[in-house]
């Protein structure tokens, strides 16, 4: 019954996830027996098959530290000056306690125009950056606020702010959260600032506690020789990403990634024979590749990882802007099958927008998904929120998008010494997600039990019964496809009755 993955991949047409479905199999274990352990790299083992993608608006450090955390792993995108990239690395290694926060940083000179630039969170923070680093000067409560004049409110924050001088405000970067919600309790403060060597690291108060003692246990973390959280760093391959990688190493680079949206380039042979020799402990993942003749090059030239997609991103036009790619359970399976035979990790990169694509990537041969906009608008992405049409949103964009390449990454899309720049990629906005620490969780359970109805306890079990055809599937028509989704109902609001 239905096809084996061989002979439906090797028709001539470009599936994506949606274009295929699995065929149940046989059940003869629990969800909670399946295991999602895996590895991103060849020496770089994960108990989640997480990836955040090396994105300016979805990986810095509180999402590194958060993915991290659930036993997956971030990669710090490079859209910025060496130090800053380091930083990010090194304050993401800190965050021991990966709660991002809900409160809102302004500078000194700015006003609160409203109650609403609290959002959520009860204090508003200053610092001179605007920003969580690198120090505190002081805060504002939002009931404190919300009871003052009008005319007392237009005045710089800096002028009307409480000092954070108080030394009961500060605790240890390597505190665990039953000792700061102790600590909470005893000084009978809002809020308390974990600090390290004179620097803020993170602040978290009681409304954070709360709520994230209110999420699914974690399981256990990825956490390195130096043990701290397991952090990837993204890379270009001109020369002066030999320097970059350098500082990144120092900063405690676990794992590094060589950013392009084609790797099959002379250049990036290069750059990954450079890393092999000068860092021969570090892992070097290439790409990005959706043929196996672009992933031999690479497996040649020595990869510990090799990331797959070219064109699948939500937010890419690279198949429209330039007429190449390929559907992502194509170039998935037929990397992946490959890929097997060296021993080299998979990372399907792109396309993943529900917990059933993690399961289709993962099964056609995948050993991890690297998720952007599944990620992005989460408390951990980088940014603020901001309402659009009485939504809550987080900007989301393209690497290749003229908007991000102005900023730097024209290098992905080796744009970097044309005259002009052709985007590849479009800017947009995602709904407020909530934290990773919560959806994370639940939609791995999604995924383990998309592995039990295929009788899979593990990705290597799943990988076995793809390659000895036990595990069977199907094309969907576009009817099918609707069937498959949500189709039928009037949408029920409380107005309408
Ligand atoms: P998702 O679907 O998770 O995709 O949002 C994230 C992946 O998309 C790639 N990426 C781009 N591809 N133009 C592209 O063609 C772009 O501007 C762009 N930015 C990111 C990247 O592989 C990422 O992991």
């Amino acid at each position: 019954d239905g096809f084996s993955a061989e002979k439906l991949f090797s028709q001539g047409y470009s599936y994506t996830y949606d274009d295929v479905i699995f065929l149940p199999h046989f059940i003869d274990f629990s969800t909670d027996a399946v295991s999602l352990s895996t590895r991103l790299s060849k020496r770089v083992p994960l108990s989640i098959p997480c990836v955040a993608s090396p994105m300016d608006t979805v990986s810095e450090s509180h999402m590194a530290a958060a993915m991290a955390a659930l036993g997956g792993i971030g990669i710090v995108h490079y859209n910025c000056d060496i130090d800053t990239q380091a930083s990010v690395i090194r304050h993401a290694k800190s965050l021991q306690v990966p709660i991002a926060s809900d409160a809102v940083f302004k500078c000194p000179e700015h006003q609160i125009g409203s109650v609403d630039d609290f959002g959520p969170s009860s204090f508003v923070f200053v610092s001179q950056t605007g920003t969580l680093t690198p120090k505190l000067l002081g805060y504002v409560s939002k009931s404190e606020w919300s009871s003052m004049k009008d005319d007392q409110k237009e005045v710089k924050i800096y002028d009307y702010m409480k000092s954070c001088e108080n030394k009961d405000y500060y605790v240890p970067w390597d505190i665990d959260l039953d000792k700061i919600e102790a600590v909470l309790e005893d000084k009978q403060k809002g809020f308390v600032v974990l600090e390290k060597e004179g620097e803020t690291v993170n602040v978290v108060t009681k409304d954070d506690v709360e709520r994230v003692k209110g999420y699914p246990k974690l399981g256990s973390g990825t956490v390195g020789a130096d043990k701290k959280w397991m952090v990837g760093a993204a890379i270009g391959t001109r020369e002066s990403d030999k320097e970059r990688l350098e500082h990144l190493v120092k900063a405690g680079a676990n794992v590094v990634v060589l950013d392009s949206s084609q790797g099959n380039s002379i250049y990036q042979l290069e750059m990954i024979k450079y890393v092999k020799n000068t860092y021969p402990e570090l892992d070097v993942v290439g790409g990005n590749v959706v043929t196996m003749y672009q992933a031999e090059n690479l497996i040649k030239a020595g990869v510990d990882g090799l990331r797959v997609g070219m064109g699948s991103g939500s937010i890419c036009t690279t198949q429209e802007v330039c007429a190449v790619g390929r559907g992502q359970a194509t170039a998935v399976y037929k990397v992946s099958t490959l890929a097997a035979q060296h021993g080299v990790p998979v990372i399907a990169d792109g396309g993943i927008s529900n917990s059933g694509h993690i399961v289709k990537a993962l099964v056609l041969g995948a050993s991890t998904v690297m998720m952007g906009s599944f990620l992005a608008g989460s408390t951990e992405a980088p940014g603020a929120y901001e309402y659009r049409n009485g939504r809550r949103v987080k900007k989301y964009r393209g690497m290749g998008s003229l908007e991000a390449m102005t900023k730097g990454s024209d290098q992905r899309y080796l744009g970097d010494t044309a005259k002009l720049k052709i985007a590849q990629g479009v800017v947009g906005a995602v709904a407020d997600k909530g934290s990773v620490l919560k959806f994370i969780p639940y939609t791995m359970h999604a995924v383990k039990q998309g592995f039990q109805d295929l009788g899979a306890s593990s990705l290597q079990s799943a990988h076995e019964l793809l390659r000895d055809n036990t595990l069977r599937l199907e094309a969907r028509t576009g009817a099918a496809q609707i069937e498959g989704g949500i189709h039928g109902l009037v949408s029920y609001e409380k107005k309408s009755f």
